[in-house]
């Protein structure tokens, strides 16, 4: 028999290729889930996908692009395709800004709006859809940027404020179907995205780690433990709520 905090359930991981979003896959699955991994990288979900079978988890991939509703209504299509229902998902695509909100151009506000807020709402619309009968668990990505502003980072702050909002929104909409919607909002974490940021501007993010209580960026795993939970039937009463992973960052 499968053990574990998600024993049983059928998680979708959008944002799934790496960071964060891989680890993630990799900590539901340990704990007893069967997960569809979704991104734009076909190779690199298939690599993952190879790797995660290997150890012996139930894993599989559909890759799209998370701004477009086709895309995202065939990462839910192939998660009940392959697995027979969606019991979880993580809306965990996003990408970053850089700059002073006066120096950012039209095309890049576009396409941040596009991945980070299109994008979690598409899939919050296809998977509260799949979810309406059975009800289920949602849980997405925001930030420390999400309730608070800061230098340097254009709209991408604005993105990750309408991410809450969304879930707040879906959180009163589904309640009453069984369907809870949360928030995990990262501080500063290691992963590719911290990285770039890094060889952007080396000071503002060792500035932003300074300022965190734990001293300390925050790992993949710390944030994956926190989605899992609000995943799992541990939270069964939790909904609507952002759940810093921070360090005390925002506290
Ligand atoms: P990452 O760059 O390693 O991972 C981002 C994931 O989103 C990748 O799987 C990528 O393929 C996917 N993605 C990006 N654009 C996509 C698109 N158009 N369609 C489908 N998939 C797409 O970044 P990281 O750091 O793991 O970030 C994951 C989430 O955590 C993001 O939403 C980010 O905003 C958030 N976050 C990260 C922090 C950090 O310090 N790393 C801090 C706070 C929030």
């Amino acid at each position: 028999m499968t053990t574990g905090l998600l024993a049983g359930k059928v998680v979708l991981v959008v944002g799934g290729s790496t960071g964060i979003g891989a680890d993630a896959a990799r900590v539901f699955a340990g704990e007893g889930a069967s997960v569809m991994l979704a991104a734009r990288s076909k190779d690199a979900l298939a690599a993952l996908t190879e790797e995660f079978t290997e150890a012996g988890h139930d894993v599989a991939y559909a890759p799209g692009d998370v701004s477009v509703g086709a895309d995202v209504a065939g990462f839910v299509d192939a998660t009940l395709d392959r697995f027979g229902r969606l019991d979880g998902a993580f809306n965990n695509a996003g990408i970053n800004g850089q700059g002073r909100l006066d120096d950012v151009s039209e095309d890049d506000f576009d396409r941040i709006m596009a991945v980070n807020v299109k994008g979690t709402w598409l899939c919050l619309r296809e998977e509260i859809r799949a979810m309406r009968e059975s009800g289920g668990s949602i849980v997405n990505t925001s930030s420390v940027g999400g309730f608070r502003g800061n230098t340097g980072l254009g709209a991408y702050q604005a993105t990750k404020h309408a991410v809450i909002g969304l879930t707040r929104t879906a959180a009163h909409d589904n309640g009453p179907l069984g369907i809870r919607v949360n928030v995990v909002a990262p501080g500063p974490t290691e992963t590719p995205m911290l990285t770039q940021w890094r060889q952007n501007d080396p000071a503002a993010v060792e500035r932003r780690i300074a300022a965190v209580p734990l001293r300390k960026a925050g790992t993949t795993t710390e944030v994956a433990n926190a989605a899992a939970w609000l995943l799992s039937d541990r939270a069964s009463q939790v909904t609507g709520v952002v759940l810093p992973v921070d360090g005390g960052y925002s506290a």
